[in-house]
């Protein structure tokens, strides 16, 4: 009836109404809303000074004990903060115990690493440097030390840090500064907004996604955040067939409520980041999203649905014209 008025109206008076298609678009915008959370580009510039200081550390092989690889050597900028390897090459021939998952977005976590061992991007900074399958250095002195020794760093300091010595608070402040300047909002942030709009595989994805409950797990800004078993309906490893069974966030709090259990990772730039779980064991996110909803939902999902939820969350990709990771290089 609704549209019979409109129709009336529009031909006789050749006024315009506020068409269904438009209603409906309003209407998912509000679902959208009540799901998910934008996030807009960083405040931080990248000629901040901060923030220059702070990517020249992040492309610093000398953070190394062996001078032979850097935080972008894992975490690379230019593959959306990733290297595509199911485990990492640490210094002295070294293999990570899990896979580096992106550093794009992650000062917006709650906590830091799959088992949230750290809380703040500040105190997971200072850890990789350390870890011995990581950058393996010997103690804190022993950085602060030999970052100071190199010319360009202690001219550096003094500029950026004055009056204060090199120390461990200033080389994490000024990593985590280059860090969030590295925010990375979508075509999907520009939709939150009512400024973009979905192709209908998107939107299809996105229904699906929410109407099969994986939202219950991935929402707000980052689609992911908190903790939560893997393996809710069965033991994940019978479909990763992971070679390790990792005990997740037990191994932090030794609760046993806390087996399995791992925080549920930022789904951002994910069409990227391949390999996936924190074990890199699944190569394709076609194969990850089919896991997802078996071992976690329960639920059996078609091949369109699948392929409609990774239209979905390639929309969740960094848009070229929000400036970004690529972009700062
Ligand atoms: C040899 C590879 C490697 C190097 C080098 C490395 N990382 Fe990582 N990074 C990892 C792995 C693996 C994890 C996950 C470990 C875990 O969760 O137990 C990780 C986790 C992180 C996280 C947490 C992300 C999240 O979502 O929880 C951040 C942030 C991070 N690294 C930053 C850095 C910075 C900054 C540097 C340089 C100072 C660095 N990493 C050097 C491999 C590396
Ligand atoms: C009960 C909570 C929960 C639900 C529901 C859930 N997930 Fe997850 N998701 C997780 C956790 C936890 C992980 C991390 C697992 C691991 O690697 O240890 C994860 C990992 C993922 C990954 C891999 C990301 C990466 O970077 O490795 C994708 C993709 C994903 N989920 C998509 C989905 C989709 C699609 C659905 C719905 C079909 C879904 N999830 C439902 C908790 C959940």
């Amino acid at each position: 009836m609704k549209n019979l008025t409109c129709l009336i109206l529009v031909v006789l008076l050749g006024v315009g109404c506020k068409s269904e298609s438009s209603k409906s678009e309003s209407n998912l915008i509000q679902l959208a809303n009540d799901n998910f959370e934008s996030i807009s580009k960083s405040s931080l510039d990248k000629n901040n000074p901060k923030v220059v200081l702070g990517k020249a550390l992040f492309f610093e092989k000398r953070l190394s004990i062996d001078n032979s690889i850097s935080c972008n050597s894992c975490h690379d900028i230019k593959k959306f903060g990733v290297d595509n390897l199911d485990f990492s090459n640490g210094a002295r021939g070294a293999l990570t115990k899990r896979n580096s998952p992106t550093i794009l977005n992650t000062h917006l976590q709650s906590s830091q690493f799959w088992d949230g061992r750290a809380q703040t991007l500040q105190e997971q900074i200072r850890m990789p440097m350390l870890t011995d399958v990581e950058m393996s250095m010997p103690s804190e002195e022993f950085i602060v030390k030999k970052v100071s020794k190199i010319e360009f760093y202690a001219k550096s300091f003094g500029e950026v840090y004055p009056n204060q010595d090199v120390s461990m608070e200033n080389i994490s402040e000024a990593i985590a500064n280059y860090i969030e300047s590295l925010t990375t909002p979508s075509k999907f942030d520009d939709f939150l907004a009512g400024n973009a709009v979905l192709s209908s595989s998107e939107t299809r994805g996105m229904k699906v996604f929410i109407d099969k409950g994986c939202a219950e797990c991935h929402s707000g800004k980052l689609l992911g955040d908190g903790f939560e078993e893997f393996g809710v309906f069965d033991s994940y490893w019978k479909y990763t067939k992971s070679q390790k069974i990792d005990s997740g966030r037990y191994s932090v709090t030794k609760n046993e409520d806390d087996l399995f259990v791992f925080k549920v990772p930022s789904l951002r730039n994910v069409t990227e980041t391949y390999p996936y779980f924190h074990d890199g064991s699944i190569k394709t996110l076609k194969e990850a999203v089919k896991i997802m909803a078996q071992v976690q939902l329960d639920e059996q999902i078609s091949e369109r649905e699948t392929d409609d939820i990774i239209s979905f969350l390639n929309s969740l990709k960094q848009s070229q014209s929000t400036g970004s990771a690529s972009s700062t290089q």
